[in-house]
């Protein structure tokens, strides 16, 4: 319905028309915002036009409360009659936007519906998930391990002295570790560490027994990257010095952590080795996990896997870091994280680990 005259209520009118006469100019404002207002909320196509509309009449500056500030002007008698059909006419505005709004608002609404469908047989995006890199899953796993048994971890620095690396370490001065070929040097004292160990010496340097420590990190070969080599790999080194700790603990705790690790009916082995800063020193192998000891392509038949190095830490570093070696004992032991993973996710190619290929980092 299309309205183009909205007028007030006829007794105001006829009131205000005995006081004033039909051409005060009063009178001819209020008429024609009315008839102004109501043509423009007729032809108001949406809510946010209306809404400017409001304001510019209605609003706090608008030209109906600019009329209605001017009333206080008004003689006294005049003032109540033109205030009724002030308010008569803000009345007959305020009820027109109100309906227009209604409707349009409806018909808004009306329209977002029908734009706005959700299509629910479209195929979602693919979304990919991240997973933690095989490589940290051990590493956490075997530090949530060592956590619970009461060790601190002590992360030390990549960047070492020939001093930390081999000669606080019992290391000979002519060990072939030390040889270019196998360690990368920056310069002739500053070497990019090949072991973990170097942490054990930064550690009982600073702190006195008891110690209790694992010090994982990345250790670097100057090898040539090959199926079972890298450059780069990853260690857990592990100490304990106390009063009266001796290899049947090393055993102790290796093997919950060989079985923790694996498997429940996971066993381990030393075999007499030689490592510089331990004394004696063991190489210690896990029964297969494959083959759980029968012998596979995995252990080359044997039965075992080889996980790390171990000992009873030397005399001769305890006496380098001012330990008394009369008084205290410990064990050490370091293990390669790259080894482990591969041997619980068959992985056969030490590189892979390191490429980055989601088909490869899928699969975990
Ligand atoms: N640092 C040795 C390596 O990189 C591993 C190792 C062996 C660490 C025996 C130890 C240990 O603490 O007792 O080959």
């Amino acid at each position: 319905m299309k309205k183009t005259q909205t007028s007030f209520n006829i007794e105001t009118r006829e009131i205000f028309k005995r006081l004033f006469g039909e051409n005060t100019m009063l009178t001819e404002q209020l008429n024609r915002l009315l008839n102004d207002t109501t043509a423009l909320i007729d032809s108001a196509g949406d809510t946010k036009t209306l809404y400017g509309i409001r304001v510019a009449v209605l609003g706090k500056n608008g030209s109906l409360t600019g009329i209605l500030r001017g009333l206080k002007d008004l003689k006294n008698e005049e003032r109540p009659v033109a205030g009724k059909l002030a308010n008569d006419v803000r009345e007959t505005i305020e009820r027109e936007l109100a309906q227009k709004e209604e409707r349009l608002s409806d018909e808004e609404m009306e329209r977002r519906l029908l734009y706005e469908k959700v299509d629910l047989t479209l195929d979602k995006k693919p979304f990919i998930v991240g997973k933690i890199h095989p490589l940290n899953a051990v590493l956490k796993k075997s530090v949530a391990f060592f956590v619970g048994l009461g060790f601190r971890v002590e992360e030390s620095r990549e960047i070492e002295t020939v001093y930390y690396n081999f000669d606080a370490l019992n290391t000979a001065p002519d060990h072939p570790a030390r040889d270019a070929q196998d360690t990368f040097f920056i310069t002739q004292d500053i070497l990019l560490r090949s072991q973990t160990s170097t942490g054990q010496i930064r550690v009982m340097e600073k702190t006195r027994p008891p110690i209790r420590i694992i010090s994982p990190g990345r250790v670097y070969r100057s090898d040539e990257a090959d199926a079972t080599h890298t450059p780069c790999f990853n260690q857990i080194e592990g100490l304990v010095v106390d009063k009266g700790v001796t290899m049947c603990d090393l055993k102790a705790v290796l093997e919950s952590y060989a079985k923790f690790l694996f498997s429940d009916c996971t066993k381990i082995r030393f075999r007499p080795s030689y490592f510089p800063f331990t004394e004696p020193s063991v190489e210690v192998d896990a029964s297969c996990p494959a083959c759980h000891g029968s012998g596979c392509r995995i252990c080359k038949g044997t039965g075992w896997i080889e996980i790390l190095g171990a000992g009873m830490v030397n005399r001769n570093v305890l006496k380098g870091v001012g330990i008394d070696s009369d008084v205290y004992t410990g064990y050490a032991f370091g293990m390669g994280l790259n080894r482990i993973t591969a041997i619980i996710h068959g992985i056969t190619d030490a590189r892979v680990p390191f490429e980055g290929d989601v088909r490869f980092l899928k699969q975990f």
